[in-house]
């Protein structure tokens, strides 16, 4: 199909197919709290308005506080807005409240499954959510692995686990987690979520890499200066001080998200979408990452917390006086580091990543800067002010792709200009478009696709590369100092100082 999306661009759809899953329940542990209420709910229901989730379906939430199935119905009816379609999808939902460390839980929720595998005829294909507070997870699955309801059938039917970040806090917790988890379920029933792999823009980094056969030949140290991942929130803490004091930027961000953005610009070309061609190469990838190392000039890596500034016009305070945070708290709020691949495509390329709360905006966006030209043929100009070209990947919030290139400029002979292309999603394919990533994820778990979930092995990798320095930020020894940065500034001085010793800046800035 071709159509005028907007007045310059012209979408020629080829392929467009999308599976519904078989008949299957739906089963949230921690159904009581935020993530459920605010993502899960929203996304099922988003699905059920899309003609997505199987015609036999159920939810059921769990939680340890007492509800009624009505009351849980009326709560999640408040996380979006009415419509036709509404009450039909509310009754499928249901509730049981009970405490998850306790064995009599598990036979009533085993009754209550059985009754409404008969109701709905969903056979005995169940996802279970884990959307719990992390040390619970090991408890849960032991559980529901003794009481039978992780159990695959010789008939085909399936059981599911998926688990929510954090997935442990170092190397050694990863390790001994996935072990844990091993002991009950096999890895093709482990889904560990990393809510970025389903943002749609990030998904269409394999596209744009692997669908055009252009970019390959330049995708790499031949054409590349330097690539640039930034992944900013202008919010702080917020009320999850508890959470975030314990765990500081680098696991919040770095372990997971940013990794995974890193692997899918870098890897090389899986043989096929398959999920784990794909999964191996972002593995190999990871693999090929050298082990930061710490310098106190911060050559390589910053770490740094915000202190108090002005954000849209509005004065906010430092983290350390940010409802209980400790006010000596050495928790970092910003990373900038400078990764090395060691392998041939990528030999000589930096890539500079980071992350932040409290900068000037939300932003996720991938900067991948060619080279200058070799010499200049207009005199004056030097190749030096010759400016790169950059292809800009926009993850969020204005979602697309743009490309700078130089042109002549009507007037004078000498006369350049940058210009900028620009696709944005949204004006392109409708606001529509862009479902929100917890939808592709529930979705694909039904489907049993693990391509845009973590495998247990990337996962380790991407601990192992960042423990050492956990270790020694959160130890006695002799690491370099936390840097500050106001709140509404693009980080620490100490982060610009870190390209421009190597002649470059932060692309957004
Ligand atoms: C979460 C982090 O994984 O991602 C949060 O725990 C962060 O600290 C959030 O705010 C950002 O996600 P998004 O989708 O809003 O970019």
């Amino acid at each position: 199909m071709t159509r005028e999306a907007s007045s310059h661009v012209t979408v020629h759809e080829h392929y467009c197919v999308e599976s519904g899953p078989e008949p299957c329940g739906v089963v949230i542990f921690g159904a009581s709290g935020d993530l459920t209420q605010r993502k899960l709910i929203p996304a099922l229901f988003r699905l059920y308005e899309r003609e997505l989730l199987p015609e036999n379906f159920y939810i059921l939430g769990c939680a340890r506080t007492a509800m009624s199935d009505d009351a849980f119905r009326r709560k999640m009816r408040t996380s979006f807005a009415t419509n036709d379609k509404m009450a039909a999808f509310l009754d499928h939902c249901f509730y049981l409240s009970g405490d998850y460390k306790e064995f009599s839980f598990y036979r009533e929720l085993r009754s209550r499954l059985a009754k409404l595998t008969e109701a709905f005829r969903t056979g005995s294909n169940r996802v279970f959510y884990l959307a719990t507070p992390p040390n619970l997870y090991t408890e849960i699955t032991n559980h529901l692995s003794e009481s039978q309801l992780t159990k695959e059938d010789d008939d085909g039917s399936w059981a599911r686990v998926v688990i929510e970040k954090p997935f442990g806090r170092d190397l050694q917790s990863a390790v001994a987690l996935n072990r844990e988890l091993h002991k009950k379920l096999t890895e093709s029933q482990i889904y560990r979520i990393d809510h970025y792999l389903g943002k749609e823009t990030v998904q269409n980094i394999l596209m744009l890499r692997f669908a055009n056969a252009i970019f390959d030949p330049i995708w790499n140290r031949q054409y590349i200066d330097n690539v640039q991942i930034t992944v900013a929130e202008s919010i702080g803490v917020e009320h999850r001080a508890g959470y975030y004091e314990q765990s500081g930027l680098l696991r919040d961000m770095f372990q997971n998200h940013l990794m995974e953005i890193l692997a899918l610009v870098a890897m090389e070309p899986p043989a096929s979408f398959a999920a784990n061609c794909v999964r191996d190469e972002k593995t190999k990838l990871l693999r090929a990452i050298r082990p930061l190392v710490e310098d106190r000039r911060g050559d390589n890596l910053v770490r740094a917390q915000y202190e108090g500034g002005r954000i849209d016009g509005e004065t906010v305070v430092a983290y350390r006086q940010e409802a209980d945070v400790a006010a000596d708290s050495m928790v970092e709020t910003f990373v900038a580091a400078n990764l090395v691949i060691d392998n041939w495509r990528w030999q000589g390329v930096p890539f500079y990543l980071r992350s932040g709360k409290r900068l000037p905006r939300k932003v996720s966006e991938v900067a991948i800067t060619f080279k200058k030209v070799p010499h200049s043929i207009f005199t004056p100009l030097m190749p030096d002010v010759l400016p790169a070209n950059v292809m800009l990947l926009n993850l969020q919030p204005d979602e697309g792709i743009g490309l700078t290139i130089q042109a002549k400029k009507p007037g004078p002979k000498l006369c350049m200009a940058s210009l900028a292309m620009d696709f944005n999603y949204r004006e392109i394919f409708g606001t529509d478009s862009m479902p929100d990533a917890y939808e592709r994820l529930l979705l694909d778990c039904m489907l049993g696709d693990q391509t845009l979930f973590v495998r247990e092995d990337s996962m380790q990798l991407a601990w192992s590369l960042l423990t050492p320095l956990l270790q020694r930020w959160e130890g006695s020894g002799n690491s370099p100092p936390l840097c500050f940065y106001a709140a509404g500034s693009w980080g620490p001085q100490e982060a610009i100082a870190l390209l421009q010793r190597q002649g470059r800046n932060w692309y957004t800035q």
